[in-house]
């Protein structure tokens, strides 16, 4: 007999393989769910690559589906896919929703996430399968398995916030990308990169909310003794939206040229803020110390001093003490 964990994989495969099925070949599926990805202009090879699917709009179309062709529901409710309700009732997780499956490094579906059509904002925008025997949030990125290759080829990975900026940065022919959706930031994802490259760039949305998570990010990042870089985007865009804005060569093109180190992105971010007032500006100037304090190696810490020195023009010596403290502070 498998084991229960290899059934958990069997139906979340299953259900995959379903949902595709529905966006491509059922009537409900292309009218509703391949034409949303088209109007976000999504091409087909990107779509299949991804395995994107459509949940049908009724209760229980995948629940009936699956157990028809003898899976156990056992299972689906342990993947979360299936749902009892109160009154015993089974229905589907995801109803009405386009499907993004989420895959393992070695390429096993695992997950889901599924983004509602509906513009009402008392439907949340995305719904995710739940933790299971076989998906660990933290321990998983959106993306690895189709970015892997590239990312250490290339040496470096994008990491991005959501499913669409995943798609839509390969449509651009940036292969090396990933996201942590449905999560923040945990440590074990950038450990997880760190296995495939020590450079990573952060990709997250050009909003309040992307901003102070690229923040907390870079400070993880750095932490765990890898080398960070920031991409930000303007006008709220995020990389889904300013790719499809600009075009594919232009975004790579914005890529390469808006790279930030995180000094240089800190003290942006935060001068914005603090215009000239002296005490804020003080402020930021121990807060982009405390981010150097961070980085494990004491050769690297010291370049990054010297770069702020110049950058906030404030003497060496007067970081480095600053950075010493906060050192022995910390132990
Ligand atoms: P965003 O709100 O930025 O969505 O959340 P998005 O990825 O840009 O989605 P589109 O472009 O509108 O389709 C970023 C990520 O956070 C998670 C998802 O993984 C999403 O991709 N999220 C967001 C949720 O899990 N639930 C939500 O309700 C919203
Ligand atoms: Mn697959
Ligand atoms: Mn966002
Ligand atoms: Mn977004
Ligand atoms: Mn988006």
């Amino acid at each position: 007999a498998q084991s229960a964990k290899e059934s958990l994989y069997i139906v979340s495969q299953y259900a995959a393989t379903f949902f595709v099925k529905q966006l491509w070949e059922t009537e409900e599926g292309r009218g509703i769910g391949l034409s949303y990805f088209k109007e976000r202009g999504f091409r087909e090879d990107i779509l299949k690559k991804f395995e994107v699917g459509y949940s049908p709009d009724v209760w229980d179309a995948m629940t009936q589906s699956a157990t028809h062709a003898g899976h156990k529901l056992e299972f689906l409710e342990a993947t979360g896919l299936s749902i009892k309700n109160d009154n015993g009732k089974i229905y589907d997780r995801f109803r009405g929703r386009v499907m993004f499956p989420i895959h393992n490094f070695t390429g096993r579906i695992i997950g889901f996430g599924g983004r509602t059509l509906k513009t009402d904002k008392n439907v949340p925008k995305y719904v995710n399968s739940p933790e299971s025997e076989i998906y660990h949030k933290s321990n998983v990125l959106y993306g690895l398995f189709h970015a892997k290759k590239a990312i250490r080829d290339l040496d470096n990975c994008y990491l991005a916030e959501g499913y669409a900026d995943v798609l839509s940065v390969h449509q651009a022919g940036v292969e090396n990308v990933v996201a942590s959706s449905g999560t923040s930031l945990t440590v074990e994802q950038i450990k997880l990169i760190g296995r495939f490259t020590q450079n990573i760039t952060i990709l997250f949305d050009g909003d309040a909310a992307g901003i102070k998570a690229s923040l907390r990010g870079l400070d993880m990042i750095l932490e765990e003794g890898l080398n960070v870089k920031i991409v930000s985007f303007p006008d709220g865009h995020d990389p889904d939206s300013y790719m499809h804005h600009v075009g594919a060569g232009a975004f790579r093109t914005y890529l390469e040229q808006n790279r930030k180190d995180f000094i240089l992105y800190k003290a942006n971010v935060l001068l914005k803020d603090a215009g000239t007032d002296p005490i804020k500006r003080a402020g930021i100037i121990r807060d982009i110390v405390e981010s150097i304090a961070k980085i494990p190696d004491p050769i690297k810490a010291s370049v990054f001093i010297r770069e702020s020195s110049s950058l906030l023009e404030i003497e060496e010596h007067i970081l480095l003490s600053e950075l010493n403290k906060m050192r022995s502070a910390k132990l």
